[in-house]
């Protein structure tokens, strides 16, 4: 059990459900985003963190330069707490915020909006009654489409350089707005476990599509206004998507937590830095504990791979019938006779900062001592 005794001894006097994140792991992972990165600096993408102390700790660190943003009021809190270059990495219809921004010339210099079609510009203009001047990324599609499938996220509509070159020039044409960026997040990648040799073949096969025609997207932009950003990729692919030399900057958060969907890479793998206690309430039979809350399980398809994993005692497993429950959670295996009621489990969550939308504080763990961080949660702030 290893660290998990050491948290377990060093958090005794908390009552559970309760989550701990441990510092030195967190920055063991911040290093090795760091090094895989190769010098390409790293966006950290906040919706996967969802805690400012710990988006503040890793911007300190260099090699990280930036926040990934998911939603404007949040882009607006973090411009107006400090952080100075903000990509909102998704589109916003938040017509309060946008009229915010534009009527605050210091938070607009630190915000770049996400734009991917002439419709959502109009959109950002009507809202946007204010006088300053607002800076403009394009969302650019970076899946993959192979054998009449399309192997990706579906977001984007822009696709090849005229489609993007096109809304580059609405953009540049308009002196409410500023070009600055071109985005490409290739999930199919970032976002994939390498579980067998199809998945690593959809990959080299994504990479080489990509880079060839991410470099004539980026040409075909740069005909209509210089950019300061062309960002990529994602913690699962940052070694990819930084080895192309017209990437300017990678993104990442989950591998800053090391979180259940990042367990099977080959190329890298995160320490477990987060990570949730719950008390055993019941035994109901021999081999199985109940025990309580612990139902949290991760956005996506709804499949195994997005429940919580019992991560101590080791031998633990869910039960296929109740899966992870809203209140009770049984979970079973040998080691569940040894446990006593009051006794703690400890799971690990399928993604990263989402997790902590149950939580209004991280115990952060560092050597013996123990600290309180506040979550976006913690701070009163749900983004969505
Ligand atoms: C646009 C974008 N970039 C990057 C990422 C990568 O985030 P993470 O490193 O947390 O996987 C995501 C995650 O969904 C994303 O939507």
């Amino acid at each position: 059990m290893g660290n998990f005794d050491r948290y377990a001894r060093l958090t005794a006097r908390l009552d559970a459900p309760y989550a701990v994140i441990d510092l030195a792991a967190f920055r063991h992972n911040a290093d090795d985003l760091v090094r895989r990165a190769a010098g390409t600096p790293i966006r950290i993408a906040s919706k996967s963190v969802r805690c400012r102390a710990l988006i503040t700790a890793a911007l300190e660190r260099p090699g990280f330069h930036g926040v990934m943003s998911y939603a404007l009021p949040e882009a607006l809190w973090l411009a107006r707490n400090g952080v100075d270059d903000i990509l909102l990495g998704y589109p916003t219809t938040h017509r309060a915020a946008l009229r915010e921004l534009s009527e605050d010339p210091e938070a607009a210099s630190r915000i770049t909006l996400m734009i991917d079609s002439p419709e959502h510009l109009g959109y950002v203009r009507a809202a946007a009654t204010g006088a300053a001047r607002i800076q403009i990324c394009l969302d650019v599609d970076a899946s993959l489409r192979i054998f009449g499938q399309h192997l990706g996220v579906r977001r984007s509509p822009l696709r090849t350089p005229s489609d993007v070159a096109a809304l580059a020039r609405t953009v540049a044409a308009d002196d409410a707005f500023e070009l600055t960026g071109v985005m490409f997040y290739e999930a199919q990648i970032a976002g994939l476990p390498d579980t067998s040799p199809a998945v690593r073949w959809v990959k080299r096969r994504s990479a080489a599509e990509l880079a060839d025609r991410r470099g004539a997207v980026v040409d075909a932009v740069k005909q209509v206004a210089p950019l300061r950003i062309v960002n990529s990729g994602g913690t699962g692919s940052l070694e990819i998507s930084s080895a192309d030399p017209v990437v300017t900057e990678v993104t990442a958060g989950s591998g800053l937590y090391g979180p259940t969907l990042f367990d099977k890479y080959d190329v890298f793998q995160p320490e477990h830095a987060m990570a949730y206690a719950l008390d055993v309430v019941r035994r109901p039979a021999p081999r199985i504990a109940t025990l309580f809350g612990g139902g949290y399980v991760a956005s996506g398809p709804a499949k195994k791979s997005r429940l919580p994993l019992p991560a101590a005692p080791s031998g633990l497993k869910l039960l296929g019938t109740e899966g992870a429950g809203e209140v009770q959670t049984p979970v079973q295996g040998q080691s569940a006779d040894r446990l006593h009621i009051g006794d703690r489990v400890w799971m690990r969550y399928a993604k990263a900062g989402e997790m902590l939308e149950r939580f209004d504080v991280l115990y952060a763990i560092e050597g013996e001592d123990v600290s309180e961080l506040k979550t976006y949660r913690g701070e009163g702030k749900n983004f969505g």
